[in-house]
């Protein structure tokens, strides 16, 4: 009986707060952002102000299922279909901060998901690649970012391990899922003086999210902090 209680109650949160949401509209996820942006970026050790203002445009709500809107501005992540995960808005502007993006810079993200770092990404900057290896996800984050104006953000469904070679080189790159360590491939894809942010560890164990620079062709290490990311997948393995 208790555990029926107990359903109810949540089912009734989250049809309450989904009613809300949408009786509210674009104001309240306006609203929502301005509040993420000050209370979980600027209260944190986001200070660029290109991506709090990126962070402060996306609309996250429409990255997330329609159902899970209302949370959209959560200081989680959330789930996206196929076992994946939208990151927590904190670590998608820690990964864009690190990853010091410029205008005209070409950047590449390994792991579309949703495609929301790919967005704030493309505020950053008009040249954007991202790899996806989920076909599905591949193809709804292409939609959306579609519909939202950022066409030119290129999607490809693939193997992120062995990066973009014809794009390539890169001034950043983002790896949005855990390696257990930098695929060559990548590191060989940046330039110069390009900046690599990565989580690296074990599935379910101990994962540190690195910010490394390419200096005199090596990596140079400048950022870490523990993480909990989904794996970086190989395929076939
Ligand atoms: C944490 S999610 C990414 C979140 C995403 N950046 C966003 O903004 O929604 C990690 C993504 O990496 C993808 N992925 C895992 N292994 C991959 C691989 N080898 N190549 C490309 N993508 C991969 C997963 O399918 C998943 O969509």
């Amino acid at each position: 009986m208790k555990w029926k209680f107990i359903l109810f109650v949540v089912l009734a949160g989250v049809l309450l707060a989904a009613a809300w949401w949408l009786l509210a509209g674009e104001g309240s996820a306006a609203a929502a952002r301005a509040r993420m942006v000050k209370e979980q970026l600027q209260a944190r050790d986001i200070s660029d102000p290109r991506v709090l203002a990126a962070m402060g445009k996306v609309p996250r709500e429409r990255f997330v299922p329609a159902w899970l809107a209302p949370f959209a501005y959560a200081d989680q992540a959330l789930p996206i279909g196929q076992g994946q995960t939208i990151s927590q808005p904190y670590i998608v502007a820690l990964m864009s901060q690190w990853a010091e993006v410029r205008p005209g810079d070409k950047v590449l993200e390994v792991g579309t998901g949703s495609g929301y770092q790919a967005a704030v990404l493309a505020e950053l900057t008009d040249r954007v690649f991202t790899i996806e290896l989920i076909p599905e996800l591949a193809r709804q984050a292409q939609a959306t970012l579609r519909e939202l104006g950022y066409a030119r953000v290129q999607v490809r469904t693939g193997d992120g391990y062995a990066g973009w070679p014809e794009e390539a080189p890169f001034a950043a790159i983002l790896v949005t899922a855990a390696a257990p360590q930098v695929p060559p491939a990548l590191s060989a894809q940046l330039l110069e003086g390009g900046r690599l942010v990565i989580p690296l560890g074990r599935p379910g164990g101990l994962q540190y999210l690195k910010k490394y620079r390419k200096v005199k062709g090596e990596l140079r290490e400048e950022g870490s902090l523990p993480v909990r990311f989904v794996p970086l997948v190989k395929p076939g393995e």
